[in-house]
């Protein structure tokens, strides 16, 4: 941490106070779950360990969802990073089986780096009326990761076959103009099958993708599911 000085170091020292306040795990640095809990509790120990924690935490954003740095820990320490809330408004999503680890603070430090060099804009549109209003310049770069057709997700239910085969459509209209894209997608998932992009990616140059996603229901997710990263151009590596 002494490589970061001034907002940097202040922004940790605060997230560091409030996991220390909620008693939260922290393996970055080096507050870990006890072992005799790792033994018992095999590959779910970090969700055993934060629970009352967790849920106290989440209890207090509920209540007046100001503290945005609340919101970044329930990510965090909860289901799979992920964020959702219910029809009240309210952050629902049960605790993960992670904390925060070297990983999370390499993401969060790397992410504050690119800020300082970069404007980052965020939107909240359909992804085809976000690019067809901005200026794509031939340098720039597109990048989706849509929702997933064949598997479960809220954010899923919206999406179906038939805007997966305009989501094609569409980056092949990006290809002929020359514009570079990345795209990720679940081909195979559970015995299912994206047909429609597996096939369309055929066209293009496709790239395996090591999934970290750990179910907290499932472990066998990894060996049942095939994700891959789809680009326009060959990468160098
Ligand atoms: C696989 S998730 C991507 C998650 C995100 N990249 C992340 O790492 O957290 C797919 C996302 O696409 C969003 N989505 C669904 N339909 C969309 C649309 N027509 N245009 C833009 N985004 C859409 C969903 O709400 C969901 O957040």
């Amino acid at each position: 941490m002494g490589r970061y000085a001034g907002k940097e170091k202040k922004l940790l020292e605060k997230l560091y106070n409030i996991i220390d306040y909620y008693g939260l795990s922290c393996s970055y640095r080096g507050i870990n779950v006890p072992k005799e809990m790792k033994k018992k509790y095999g590959k779910t120990y970090y969700s055993k360990y934060n629970k009352n924690a967790y849920l106290k935490m989440r209890q207090d954003y509920n209540e007046n969802k100001d503290n945005v740095l609340l919101l970044y820990l329930l990510l965090i320490y909860g289901f799979n990073h992920m964020i959702r809330f219910n029809s009240k408004g309210d952050f629902n999503l049960p605790v993960g089986n992670v904390d925060f680890n070297k990983n999370v603070y390499k993401a969060l430090i790397n992410y504050l780096n690119f800020r300082k060099n970069n404007e980052v804009i965020f939107e909240n549109t359909d992804y085809q009326k976000f690019l067809n209003n901005i200026d794509i310049k031939e340098k720039d770069y597109v990048f989706l990761d849509p929702p997933y057709l064949i598997s479960m997700s809220e954010y899923n239910k919206l999406w179906n076959h038939k805007k997966e085969v305009e989501m094609c459509n569409f980056l092949d209209e990006l290809d002929e103009k020359g514009i570079k894209f990345g795209i990720t997608n679940l081909i195979y998932h559970k015995g299912k099958e994206n047909v429609t992009f597996n096939k369309w990616s055929k066209k293009y140059n496709v790239y395996d993708v090591d999934s970290n996603y750990i179910s907290f229901n499932d472990n066998t997710i990894k060996s049942t599911s095939k994700e891959i990263f789809v680009t326009n151009y060959k990468k160098n590596n």
